[in-house]
């Protein structure tokens, strides 16, 4: 369903497992700029009623879970590190366009959205299918059900407000980097790592 070119490779459990407060820390900073990201599109975009609603709803599921990824940093006795820099999102956002029209950036910023909820998504399956440890699969499971919803508003909005542009090929444009890109990953303890 999310039609990316690269599945993650197992191992990256267990780099993951062994270093739990780590990857809780990580993925706490992602849900935080997973809020942010959907606020600077409202930002940019306030014209657009339904885009504003529904982002404004992704942007509270996103604190939601980054409140849900803290709690379980507390009960675990763990700490909120310092805000992560995410290469993989940093690398992503380079191939957006930047010179283009108003319309071009706005359809580009929504595929780059879906594409970092997608590998996300894809991440957190992995994660709950093979991790060892019963809450944070239980966790991963149902946050992966939510990130999919996020990649499906913001594929869907792509569409809607990129008429006259050619969306899908835009799209498979970036799934064709993103597969080259993540070969470079899989190597640390983060979501995106
Ligand atoms: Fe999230
Ligand atoms: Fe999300």
């Amino acid at each position: 369903m999310l039609h990316l070119k690269l599945e993650t490779d197992p191992r990256w459990v267990t780099i993951v497992e062994s270093n739990i407060e780590e990857i809780l820390t990580d993925h706490a900073w992602c849900e935080q700029k997973a809020a942010t990201n959907a606020i600077t599109i409202i930002t940019h975009n306030s014209e657009h009623e339904e885009l504003v609603t529904e982002l404004l709803k992704l942007a509270k599921e996103e604190l939601e879970h980054f409140q849900m990824v803290h709690d379980i940093i507390k009960k675990r006795g763990y700490t909120l590190g310092r805000e992560r820099k995410d290469h993989y999102v940093n690398q992503l956002y380079k191939f957006m366009n930047k010179g283009g029209s108003r319309q071009q950036s706005f359809v580009d910023r929504l595929l780059f959205s879906a594409m970092i909820e997608a590998r996300s998504c894809e991440r957190f399956k992995l994660l709950s299918e093979r991790i060892n440890d019963e809450e944070l699969s239980k966790f991963y499971h149902d946050l992966m059900i939510s990130e999919a919803g996020h990649y499906t508003t913001f594929i869907t909005f792509a569409r809607q407000y990129g008429k006259g542009i050619d969306v899908d090929k835009r799209w498979q444009e970036l799934v064709e980097f993103e597969g080259i890109l993540i070969k470079s990953y899989g190597k640390s303890e983060t979501i995106h790592g």
